[in-house]
């Protein structure tokens, strides 16, 4: 059993508390919360499931954290994932959430941008579907040559019951637009007004 202890808290959402895996700094651990009920926790799961045999080396990067097993902790059943950190100082990687936040971000607007196109680009290529895409679901990892890549951590999947996006890449392209577009990630613009939106409404989890 592995023991989770304080210190490997990293951060949590609605669904789910994330850790350092204490026996692999590139790993991470994911802990359902309480109240959530188990088939959520495992709707991702099975779809990581469904695309397993993706060839990875064809991917102009790895856009979403790998999954890896499940695993049994003091704190409950546990799912572990690629943990993602930075190139330079190996500091866990922070959202693109917490960029759009900052009032000076190291980065210029250009650079984000760049960023969604190349992920977007590569979710349609590969018919990969975020269905719960948000800009805190999108980690910034910055490389050694202080450009960035947008992988998702969170929300992987679609629930299409006829799947003619996994099948088409007409309606991949569609799907995948569509999904940028609905969760105002389209433009930057768009998307702070959204967190300012939220924010203002109390919602704690943008
Ligand atoms: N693989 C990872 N690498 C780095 N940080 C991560 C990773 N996974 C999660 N995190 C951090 O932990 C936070 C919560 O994790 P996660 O998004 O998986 O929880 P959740 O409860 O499923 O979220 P949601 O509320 O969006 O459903 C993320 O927003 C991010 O800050
Ligand atoms: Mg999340």
């Amino acid at each position: 059993m592995i023991e989770i202890k304080d210190e490997h808290y990293i951060a949590e959402g609605l669904a789910r508390k994330c850790y350092v895996h204490p026996k692999d700094s590139n790993l991470c651990i994911k802990i359902g919360k309480p109240e959530v009920e188990v088939d959520h926790l495992y709707k991702e799961i099975k779809y990581y499931h469904k695309i397993k045999d993706k060839n990875l080396s064809k991917f102009d990067y790895p856009f979403y954290a790998k999954y890896y097993r499940e695993i049994t902790t003091n704190l409950g059943t546990g799912f572990v994932y690629d943990l993602i950190r930075d190139e330079n100082n190996q500091s866990i990687s922070l959202t693109l959430r917490h960029y759009l936040e900052m009032k000076h971000a190291p980065f210029k607007d250009e650079v984000f941008v760049e960023a969604l196109e190349r992920l977007k680009k590569q979710m349609i290529q590969h018919k990969i579907f975020v269905g719960d895409l948000r800009a805190r679901n999108l980690c910034c990892k910055i490389l050694s040559d202080n450009t960035i890549q947008l992988i998702v951590i969170d929300g992987i999947g679609h629930r299409d019951f006829f799947p003619l996006a996994d099948w088409f890449s007409y309606f991949a392209k569609k799907k995948v637009e569509r999904r940028f577009f609905k969760a105002e990630l389209h433009s930057l613009k768009a998307q702070r007004a959204l967190i300012k939106r939220l924010c203002s409404e109390r919602h704690e989890i943008v």
